[in-house]
Parts: C-alpha cells; structure tokens; sequence
C-alpha cells in the first residue's frame, strides 16, 4: 500500500504549520519544499520534524526541477549550508538529490548518510522527452538511482497516453525495486498518482488545492489529500482493489468519478473509479491491462473507436455504433451501450407521459449525428418515434438517417421545412453550449414554441441557450442530469453486478 506525502508549499513558515494542521487526518508523511519558503523563514523548519510526528523529506528543489532555489539569488553553496544545517537534528526521514547532477549532492549525502537520513534519487522531467526513451534504458536508469540504498524517484510529464504506458512498463520493468517513486505529471498523468499502488509507488505526492490564497499545486497534476482520500479512497487501494474509470479528453468535468465513487462506497464495495484522459483509446487500453483495470465508461470523443477495437461487442453497442462501456472478459474487452437506456428512462416522464409506450407516432427532431445522437436514435426509433436528424456535416446525417429510415437536413434554417407541422420533441446532442461556450445556441433559427419537451444532453450549464430560450417559449425542458445518472446505474450494474444504492 502506498503512503500520501503532502508537499508543504506555504511561502510562510505559519502557511506550512496550517497545510499541516488542515490535512493531518489525511496523510502520512509530509515534504517540506524549502526552495517555496521565504528565505527569511527558512531556518525556522529546523523544530518542524519536533512539532510533527509523522516522516518527513527534506527537499531544496532547483529551478530545473520545478523549484524556486536561486530566485533570490541563492547560490549552490547556500544550498549545501541550509541542507547542513537541517540534517544536524537527525530527524529528517528522508532528503530528496537530485541523480547525477548537482555540487551540493556529495556533501548534503554525506550529511544525511552520518543523520540517518534516508536519500531519495530524484529525477524531473519536464518535457516528457525521457519517456521517448527504450523501457529497459529508463528502468536500468532507475536501478542505477536505487544504488547505495537510495530511493529512486521518476517523475516525468506525460503528454499523451502513449507515454502513460511508457511509465507503466517502467513500473512493471522495476518491479523488483521494493521502494521507489515512479509518477507522471499532468492531467494525462493523474492516474500514476491516484494508482500509485499499481506503479509500485511507496508514496504519491499531493499539495494543498483551493483553499484561499492556496499557492498553486507542487507540480503540475497534483491532487489534494483530502480528494484523494475522500474521493478516491487511496490509503484503501491494494493489489486487490477493482479498478474502474471514465476515459475522455478532456475529463477534468466528468461528473462520473462522484457519481461511481459515492455508490461504489455506499454499497459497502471494495473498488476505485477514477478519471483518465486519453488521447488514444487502444494505447490506454493496453495501460488498463496493465493495471488490471475491470471496467470503463467512455466519452467524448472515444465512443466509436472503442466498439471498433474490442474483442467481443453486446447487441446495443453493436447496433448504435458506439460504446460507452467497456468490461474486461479474460483477457479481453466487451463493449456495451448504457447511453440508449440510460437516455429513454426521464423520458416519458419529462413529457408528461405515463409510459415509453405512449411516445409511440410522435414526432422528434434530433440535433446532431455524433455518437450520443445515434444512442438516442436508435432508443427514439425502437419506441416508436418518426425522427429528424439534422447535423453540421450533412453527410453524418444523411448517414445515420439512411442507416434508420429517418428524414434528415442541414443544421440550418434550410432545414425548416422538414419541420413544417412542428414537432413533440427536440434531442439536442452536440457539444454546442457546453461548458466552456455556454452561450452558444446549435439552433438560433429554430423555435422550440408548440413542442412539448426540449431535451439537452449537456449538463454543465444545467440550462443551456437552447433550454433557456424552450423554457421562456412556455415549452417543458430536461437537461442530461437524470441521463448521466441512468447511464451510470446501468453502468455500476455491469461493473460490479449489484444495483446502485439510491
Ligand atoms: P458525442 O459522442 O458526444 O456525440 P461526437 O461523436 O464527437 O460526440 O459528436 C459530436 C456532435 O456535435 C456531432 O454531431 C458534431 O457535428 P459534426 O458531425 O458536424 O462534427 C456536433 N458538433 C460539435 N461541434 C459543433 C459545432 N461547433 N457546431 C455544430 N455542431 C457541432
């Protein structure tokens, strides 16, 4: 099981005792960054292995690295002093050096060795260029680090999936290392902190996020203990632990890692779910092997091509031409579509109606062709509904329509037309007036008056432009709340074969 180290970053000497204070119940071990404190202040964290109880690591950390030492014109040589002056105590854990580089190392090692002072080889890449490099070169590298009973340390950006596996095969090329610290920074990389355990981390690093005047996360990608814990259960994470994710990009809103976490903990199971972003499905894939991942929802813009690479696909998925889940059989992967259920079930009721039934020979106009409109499509056709489909490439439209025996037009004025007569329900599928660009309208020409739903799949902002507009001509609205959480309980149902808590 691996540790949570929170990296205190206060510039003042009071901010570092605060972070401390406000997460003690979440950590175990703590890294004071000297490097971020004011150099006035410095000296004081000498008495702060006496006022905590808990390991700590002593770090100066370089420009370079992602530190702040030399910005007030500190020399190496101070550095080497301020390290001295600290480890007198002997009650530092651990000192984080740099491998292969700095004047200060043989000296500030030197000092530790005579202290007891654990060294931990760390090693920055900024760039993610290392992670271009052969897995056998980058794990010899780390046994390198290890030598002299150091603990090495890799943290290296991820820019993509493909160097997310990079740093996985790593993990698994060193495995033999029983101590180390291998993480990948940036969003691509969150999951090496999340699922440190799986990288054979002994720690993952957090820093104090969103408190007021908080200064900004140690390294870039960092979350704070408080959600690694709360939410993604962390010190509980073991060999044994089910995995779950959403993979998107981007996934930083995705709504889907409180939803999964809060039943996966309210029904008593074991299991994390947890957010990855992927440039490339079949790359993140061969990473969830890796990891043993069970489960994965999959979003914007993944749907297609995850049906298309799996090894055995379930009828919904097969017919929509989408997959928004995918389970692992052996050692493969199953695709399935949670997205036409979980669509249908607010439905009738949103309408106003009894049943599924009743929505029989009623007219939809459905907005967009991607890959939520076919899940829709095909759940509105099988109820028995005379379709619409209209899309900024019409080609995409006339595609999806010919496959369904719909009408289908341009996302325009030209389209109105085919909407002579009006229509009982209008499905908005594209990203148009999501978040970030919440005053985009898909359809300014259109006029939802004589509807009698408006239903938007976005649910970030709850109301979009186009409700907006549908509510104010007296027309009933939904957004894609009630349908990100049916989706999800018939997910969680697959996932883990018991039914989500209410
Ligand atoms: P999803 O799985 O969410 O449906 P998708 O398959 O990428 O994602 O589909 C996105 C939908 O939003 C498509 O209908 C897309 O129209 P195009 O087929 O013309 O790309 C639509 N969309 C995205 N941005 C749009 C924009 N700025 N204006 C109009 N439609 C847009």
């Amino acid at each position: 099981m691996s540790s949570l180290c929170l990296c205190l970053t206060a510039p003042t000497y009071d901010g570092v005792l605060a972070q401390l204070e406000r997460y003690r119940s979440y950590i175990d071990m703590a890294e004071m960054r000297l490097d971020l404190l004011n150099p006035s202040e410095r000296l004081k964290a000498v008495d702060l292995p006496v006022r905590t109880e808990i390991p700590l690591i002593l770090t100066i950390r370089l420009p370079e690295d992602g530190g702040l030492w030399g910005k007030n014109g500190e020399t190496e040589e101070d550095r080497v002093n301020l390290f001295l002056s600290l480890l007198e105590s002997g009650a530092w854990a651990y000192i984080d050096l740099e491998h292969e580089r700095t004047m200060a190392d043989a000296a500030a090692a030197a000092a530790a060795d005579a202290a007891g002072t654990r060294i931990i080889r760390s090693m920055h890449d900024f760039d993610g260029t290392l992670l271009e490099q052969p897995v056998s070169d980058l794990a010899e590298m780390i046994r390198r680090m290890a030598e002299g009973g150091s603990i090495p340390k890799l943290a290296a950006r991820c820019t993509g999936s493909r160097r997310l596996l990079t740093l996985a095969r790593v993990a698994l090329a060193t495995e033999s290392i029983g101590e180390k610290v291998i993480l990948g920074m940036d969003e691509y990389g969150t999951p090496s902190r999340i699922l440190a355990d799986r990288f054979g981390s002994v720690w993952t690093y957090a820093s104090a996020l969103g408190g007021p005047g908080e200064p900004p996360a140690a390294a870039p990608g960092q979350l704070d203990p408080k959600t690694l814990e709360t939410l993604y259960r962390f010190s509980e994470i073991n060999e044994s632990t089910p995995l779950y994710a959403v993979v998107g990009d981007p996934i930083a809103h995705s709504r889907s890692p409180i939803i999964h976490n809060g039943w996966l903990r309210d029904a008593g199971l074991k299991g994390t779910y947890l957010p990855v972003r992927a440039d490339d499905i079949a790359t993140l894939l061969e990473t969830c092997d890796i990891w043993g991942l069970r489960g994965l929802s999959v979003t914007v813009p993944h749907k297609e091509k995850a049906l298309a690479i799996c090894d055995y696909s379930g009828y919904p998925a097969r017919r929509i031409g989408a997959a928004n889940t995918l389970l692992r059989v052996g050692d493969g992967w199953r695709a399935g579509n949670t997205d036409a259920a979980g669509f249908l079930e607010p439905l009738p009721g949103a309408m106003g109606l009894g049943s599924v039934e009743e929505l029989k020979g009623k007219k939809a106009l459905i907005f967009g062709a991607g890959g939520a409109a076919r899940a829709a499509v095909h759940a509105l056709i099988d109820a028995g509904l005379k379709l619409v489909i209209l899309n900024r490439t019409i080609d995409k439209a006339r595609q999806l329509a010919e496959e369904t025996g719909q009408a289908w037009g341009p996302l325009s004025d030209e389209a109105l037309p085919l909407l002579e007569g009006g229509v009982d329900l209008a499905v908005q599928t594209t990203s148009v007036g999501m978040h970030p660009n919440e005053k985009a309208d898909p359809a300014p020409w259109w006029n939802p008056r004589g509807c009698s739903l408006v239903y938007d799949m976005i649910y970030e902002p709850v109301e979009t432009v186009l409700l907006a507009r549908a509510r104010s001509a007296g027309v009933r609205t939904l957004n894609g709340s009630d349908m990100l959480k049916a989706q999800a309980r018939l997910q969680f149902e697959l996932f883990t074969g018991c039914q989500a808590p209410e």
